[in-house]
């Protein structure tokens, strides 16, 4: 058997109709770009996040970077966010002519170390930037009473958050603005790029629409200088069926988190730990250890695949050189970089496929005696 971190086959296969039935449903509709579908599946998305308005755009990093440049962020500035992340984070950051300044992440959470950001906050700094990883909020009320003391926006990245709960409050809903990825992997995923862009702000709501399409706001008439960043009508007609299935999406990965948690329980693999604040709806199932580019090695001759996230702070990344960034500024996050590794979880993997996952990771242990 081989196994990879992520497949996406069996999910299509079960939802092929109704994917195939909404795609031609378009197709038919004489209308492919900013459409009924984009509109409502925007209307269904904020419902579900409990926020007013969700601008859908071409992809999460465009989401991050259009919310950025609602809130008014540009060149100089500081965001204040990690490096523990995907790179279109800060990516999105720097093309906004913004500075990413990081702050370290907590050991066991893996989140943004919410006691590290007031000593990070310089005259320049306009924005925090949490990052919901993994499937599981940075604790918020922290954040928000930070961001109030000093003045600050906070801009919620959710592209791995999808269904994740913070007192009983959606990822998305908890800030000033949040951005969201649909990339296929993602919990809520299409087969192919999308992303969009919360807020509760209807004076935000407005740019967001305008800077969305060159600055429009009537036809061929820019107001201010503007982006392409439009959703297209197929991945939104794919979406709003996705987004009907979001519950059993969670329930079961979060079923496959627990059986991971039962089964590995009593290895020497540090398991993920669901914060008490909230509901994590594991997107990613991150284990850590020591030894975990031995283990990574055996699992490879096992045919077992698997994914690291992150293997590379974005500090110690080339591209992010110029920020100045010297070995051991984040010394947790450098640290956990060598250790982290993602088991398997995605909806449909079987039963069979992740005990033969397990199996194989507690035969390599037991064999190096780890
Ligand atoms: C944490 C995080 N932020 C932003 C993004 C960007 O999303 P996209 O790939 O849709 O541009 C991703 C996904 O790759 C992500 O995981």
């Amino acid at each position: 058997m081989i196994v990879r971190g992520w497949e996406y086959l069996a999910e299509y296969e079960a939802e092929k109709d109704e994917i195939h039935a909404a795609i031609q449903e378009v197709l038919n509709s004489g209308s492919l770009i900013l459409g009924n579908k984009v509109k409502e599946f925007e209307n269904k998305y904020a419902a579900y996040c409990e926020v007013k308005h969700g601008v859908g755009v071409d992809n999460g990093t465009n989401a991050i970077f259009l919310a950025l440049k609602a809130l008014g962020i540009g060149d100089g500035d500081e965001v204040i966010t990690v490096s523990n992340t995907a790179v279109p984070t800060v990516s999105a950051i720097v093309s906004c002519g913004a500075i990413p300044v990081f702050v370290d992440i907590e050991e066991t959470s893996f989140l943004m170390d919410t006691t590290k950001i007031e000593t990070a906050i310089t005259p320049k700094t306009k924005c925090i930037l949490p990052v919901h990883l993994f499937g599981q909020c940075v604790d918020m009320d922290e954040i928000n009473r930070i961001a109030k003391q000093y003045h600050l926006k906070v801009l919620e990245d959710c592209a791995q958050s999808h269904g994740a709960l913070y007192k009983n409050h959606q990822a998305g809903s908890l800030s000033d603005i949040a951005a969201t990825s649909f990339y296929p992997t993602k919990i809520l995923g299409t087969y192919g790029d999308a992303g969009m862009v919360l807020t509760k702000d209807s004076e935000l709501y407005h740019r967001l629409l305008r800077l969305r399409v060159y600055g429009m706001e009537e036809t061929y008439n820019a107001v201010e200088h503007g982006y392409n960043c439009r959703l297209d009508e197929i991945h939104a007609a794919i979406l709003l069926k996705k987004l009907n299935h979001i519950k059993d999406y969670i329930a079961k990965r979060r079923n496959l988190a627990n059986q991971y948690h039962e089964l590995l329980s009593d290895t020497s693999l540090q398991l993920p730990v669901e914060m008490s604040y909230g509901k994590h709806s594991y997107y990613l199932y991150v284990v850590r250890h020591p030894q975990r580019d031995l283990i990574l090695e055996e699992l490879r001759k096992r045919d077992i695949f698997l994914n690291i996230h992150y293997a590379y702070p974005i500090h110690t990344m080339q591209a992010y050189t110029y920020l100045g960034y010297k070995q051991n500024d984040l010394p947790v996050t450098e640290k956990i970089s060598k250790e982290l590794f993602s088991l398997p979880l995605y909806p449909s993997l079987t039963e069979e496929k992740q005990h033969y996952i397990v199996d194989a990771i507690r035969e390599v242990m037991a064999l190096h005696h780890l």
